[in-house]
């Protein structure tokens, strides 16, 4: 049976093509197609400096660090999302919170971080990090939290995971006007792909540097603090880690970076198809006026006791459909540390009530009628 997933790649000769060339040449590693690569990215995203690395989660990682994150520190996130917004912070010593999530668009909802803010800074509790989720490619509300970042004196990391070809007021996600880094994330389902891949961007040259060195052993060859003898010198100055991209990699980022608009125009052509074929009594997620989509995923709301019918009758018509996502607060891990899954409402709602339909390049227009046939049929089952 040919299956139909939430999402999936395109790779085309001309991708094969340019991994290829790599396997041939003389670098698999730490070539010329790395820095290529973050050219690429940097150059789409207006941004100054842009650090690959080997995963989302890396990039977040060393995003976390490079602002100074310690033991002890706070970082609060979404809930709604994958652990790895959370699991950062852990990696670094410091404690973790989350902020609940709007109904209507997933993400993270401002008025309720105004809230805790006030009620944080009351017990000297206030984070020194927050990372919203750009979820389902949606941009955040970045603006209020920005104002709310200048008032409470926190840093931000957008976690644009989903957002790569998204836009907030008219600027590239990844620009990083209201924000210290953004990351991205490159596994197979996202907007690009490098097999598996993520980068860091920012506009400020001394976080830039630290992330670089975070990214590779807390090495450096060029701002060295003694005198440098010759070109065998180099000095770690940081712990690190070898989080580095092959440029295996980068070389399929690099031709799939050619192709982006083109692939956010036909996510918001398949978006746009849903939308308007879908029945009103199907709930989705609203898209803000101030931001333009990147379309990663298209998530539908549906009663919750129908859900796992309907969920498990897609799977079982080889339509792969998938749950973004369990509330964090609700993984066995988080809740040995302590967290109630019902402090975010929200997110219980969403999680219980949501699941994302196919949304990829390659989905054809009798796929996509085919899932909204097996979806509406599902429905209709008593
Ligand atoms: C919102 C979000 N954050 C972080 C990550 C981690 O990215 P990666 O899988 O590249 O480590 C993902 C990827 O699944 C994600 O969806």
């Amino acid at each position: 049976m040919l299956t139909i997933p939430y999402g999936k790649q395109q790779i085309t000769q001309a991708d094969i093509d340019a991994v290829v060339a790599v396997l041939t040449s003389t670098n698999l590693t730490q070539g010329p197609k790395v820095p290529e690569f973050e050219r690429a990215v940097a150059s789409f995203c207006q941004a100054n400096h842009a650090i690959a690395v080997n995963s989302g989660t890396s990039a977040l990682h060393i995003a976390c660090l490079s602002l100074g994150l310690n033991q002890g520190d706070i970082v609060w996130t979404s809930p709604f999302s994958f652990v790895a917004s959370a699991n950062c912070a852990l990696y670094c010593g410091a404690k973790v919170d989350f902020v609940d999530v709007e109904l209507s668009s997933g993400n993270m909802d401002m008025k309720a971080l105004a809230t805790k803010l006030a009620s944080a800074k009351q017990i000297n509790q206030l984070p020194k990090i927050i990372i919203p989720v750009h979820y389902a490619g949606q941009p955040c509300d970045l603006a209020s939290l920005y104002q709310l970042s200048q008032q409470y004196g926190f840093k931000i990391i957008e976690d644009a995971s989903h957002a790569l070809g998204a836009c907030y007021q008219d600027k590239p996600i990844g620009h990083g006007q209201y924000s210290d880094i953004t990351i991205f994330s490159f596994h197979p389902v996202k907007n690009i792909t490098c097999g598996e891949g993520g980068m860091a961007l920012t506009q400020c040259p001394e976080i830039a540097k630290k992330l670089r060195m975070y990214s590779s052993h807390g090495i450096t060859k060029t701002d060295c603090v003694n005198e440098i003898h010759g070109d065998w010198y180099y000095e770690q100055q940081l712990l690190g880690f070898n989080y580095r991209m092959t440029d295996l990699q980068a070389a399929l980022g690099c031709s799939q970076m050619q192709r982006l608009p083109e692939f956010i125009a036909r996510r918001k052509a398949i978006a746009n198809r849903y939308q308007k074929v879908l029945p009103k009594s199907i709930g989705r997620l609203t898209n803000d006026p101030i931001g333009e989509s990147a379309h990663h995923l298209f998530p539908i709301q549906i009663a919750a006791n129908k859900r796992k019918h309907v969920f498990d009758g897609m799977r079982k018509a080889g339509i792969i459909v998938q749950l973004h996502y369990i509330n964090i607060a609700r993984q066995p891990y988080y809740q040995g540390l302590g967290f109630d899954p019902i402090n975010y409402p929200n997110t219980e709602t969403l999680s219980q009530t949501s699941f994302s339909l196919p949304l990829y390049v390659d989905l054809t227009e009798a796929q996509q009628d085919f899932v909204v046939a097996t979806l509406l049929e599902l429905l209709a089952d008593d």
